[in-house]
């Protein structure tokens, strides 16, 4: 391999990453934060609150169960819509909660969701979830990294169900607008001449 031939290969990939990361880049804003109680023994208490700051919406809240809870499964789904089009289903996953609190999804999409989340709440939830103890998460806000690239200007719809085998028990609803930020880029072989 001669210099220039390195010369070209170290080019083309500084070329993709800088396009790779370009083309992630979305304005998420959160308009909706609800967590709705069904089961009002099991959750004691709660609350959620959106703070607009700048270009980001961040949301905090808590959460206090009555009992302790060694078993709980959460169903995600994500839809998105646009004007006068239907909603389309972007992801829908079921996962064991606890065993998403000990990390132990290898799923890259997994994990992106648990250092969003499980790293902003105050006390690092374990199984069983403790009886009388606040859990509080502190403006945590969406990763635009779990969203796939070249979405187009949508809302968007996501939904947390939590259940154990035999009951729903609550669920959270977040929703809000979706616009990305990075302008058409052309691909790298219309960009680079040598
Ligand atoms: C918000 O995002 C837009 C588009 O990327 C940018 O031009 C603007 O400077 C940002 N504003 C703030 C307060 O970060
Ligand atoms: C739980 O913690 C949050 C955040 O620190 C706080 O706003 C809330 O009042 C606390 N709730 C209770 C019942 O202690
Ligand atoms: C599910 O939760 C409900 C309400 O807290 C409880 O009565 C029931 O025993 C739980 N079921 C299982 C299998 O843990």
């Amino acid at each position: 391999m001669d210099k220039m031939e390195l010369l070209r290969i170290w080019c083309c990939l500084v070329i993709i990453f800088v396009l790779s990361s370009a083309l992630a880049e979305y304005l998420v804003r959160v308009d909706q934060f609800n967590f709705e109680v069904e089961d009002r023994e099991l959750i004691v208490s709660q609350s959620t609150s959106i703070e607009q700051d700048g270009n980001r919406s961040y949301l905090s809240g808590h959460l206090i169960v009555g009992k302790p809870i060694n078993e709980i499964s959460m169903l995600a789904s994500m839809d998105i819509s646009r004007p006068s089009l239907p909603r389309v289903r972007l992801f829908a996953t079921k996962m064991d909660l606890c065993s998403f609190f000990n990390n132990d999804y290898k799923s890259k999409f997994v994990q992106q969701f648990y250092n969003r989340y499980v790293n902003f709440i105050n006390v690092r939830p374990r199984c069983p979830l403790q009886a009388n103890v606040n859990y509080s998460l502190q403006r945590s806000y969406i990763d635009e990294r779990i969203l796939p690239e070249l979405l187009p200007e949508c809302s968007y719809f996501l939904k947390l169900e939590f259940r154990n085998k035999t009951k729903h028990l609550a669920q959270v609803l977040i929703s809000g607008h979706i616009t990305p930020v990075a302008s058409k880029v052309p691909t790298p072989k219309f960009r680079v001449k040598f």
